[in-house]
């Protein structure tokens, strides 16, 4: 299992999950295999409850259809319960300070996930709190939508050392966590932004120095055509994150040749995959031939949604 070998046990109970770049390669892959083991114990209906009694707690600055429906749905699995909190129905929306927050939530539940703008608003949280805290999305970071990501690369293609995967569009938080992701598990990352929309050069340098060690590739271009050469796998994300939606109409004009397409996807190997964290905007980031055609895998990616946070948990809370 994974790429070294049988099921290692690798302990990660109480750590926070903000990062990919606060894990290993092994601890990654040990996510990885633990989501393959418990989405096949959960496909053959296999009890496994390790987490009754406990309870996480669901911060939800921004919306969500996938994070909050896996991790509630996860969690449930479990044995335990989870708590939804939207901002607007907690003193969060009213002023109360993040560390007063963390410290009270500490008191009653086994975990916190949050999903927020800043990613100083996660560090804050998790420096205060006594539980694990687990990024569910901030403006730097998604690793949970990554490690299904590659868990999804890795089950549909059985290696991930190697592969060359091809993100087009918005330097954002997807591309932020896949160059992370990529580098640990020494995939190839070729990043194509338009002018202006590049990936943060501090994670890119971070990506780099690990790549390093692992012998991924990372490069970081304007051109859509030289990032999808060859590659294995192709992966857009919308042009306006939450929170820059008002940068729609400009950014509609700036990735106007960032749309994944037939044209496009020629240029990869015939049997790439297509990845989209979802939601997708047919039409604008991607073609509804690309997104709706047979090399795209963007349901197997959400399902595994809910198959890599129930590792997570279990791994941080069990
Ligand atoms: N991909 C993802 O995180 O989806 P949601 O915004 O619906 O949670
Ligand atoms: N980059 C997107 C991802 C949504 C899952 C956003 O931050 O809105």
């Amino acid at each position: 299992m994974g790429q070294g070998g049988a099921l290692q046990q690798i302990n990660l109970k109480g750590r926070d999950f903000l990062e990919l770049d606060d894990y290993s390669t092994e601890e990654i892959q040990y996510l990885i295999d633990l989501a393959i083991e418990i989405k096949r114990k959960h496909k053959n209906g296999e009890a496994y409850q390790p987490l009754k009694g406990k309870t996480i707690g669901l911060i939800f600055e921004k919306s969500s259809t996938r994070t909050r429906v896996s991790f509630e749905v996860g969690m449930f699995q479990l044995g335990g319960h989870a708590l939804f909190l939207s901002k607007n129905d907690i003193q969060l929306g009213r002023g109360e300070p993040i560390s007063d927050m963390a410290q009270v939530m500490s008191r009653y539940l086994d975990g916190i996930m949050i999903r927020t703008f800043g990613h100083d608003n996660v560090v804050e949280l998790a420096r205060y709190a006594s539980v694990p805290v687990i990024n569910g999305l901030s403006d730097l970071a998604h690793p949970c939508q990554v490690l299904a990501d590659y868990q999804t690369l890795y089950e549909q293609k059985g290696k991930l050392k190697g592969l060359k995967l091809a993100y087009i569009g918005d330097g954002n938080n997807m591309a932020h966590s896949l160059l992370i992701g990529g580098a640990k598990l020494g995939v190839h990352v070729s990043i194509a932004s338009p002018a202006g929309y590049e990936p943060d050069p501090s994670v890119v340098a971070a990506s780099r120095e690990i790549a390093k060690q692992t012998g991924s590739e990372i490069v970081i271009t304007q051109s859509p055509q030289e990032a999808v050469k060859d590659a294995d796998a192709i992966y857009t994300d919308v042009w306006a994150s939450m929170g820059f939606e008002e940068e729609q109409k400009e950014r509609e004009l700036a990735f106007a040749d960032f749309q994944v397409n037939e044209e496009l996807v020629k240029l990869a190997k015939p049997d790439y995959l297509f990845l989209h964290c979802l939601p997708a905007h047919r039409g604008e980031e991607v073609s509804a031939g690309v997104i709706d055609g047979p090399n795209s895998v963007i349901f197997d990616e959400a399902e595994n949604r809910l198959h890599a946070q129930k590792a997570l948990m279990v791994a941080l809370m069990g």
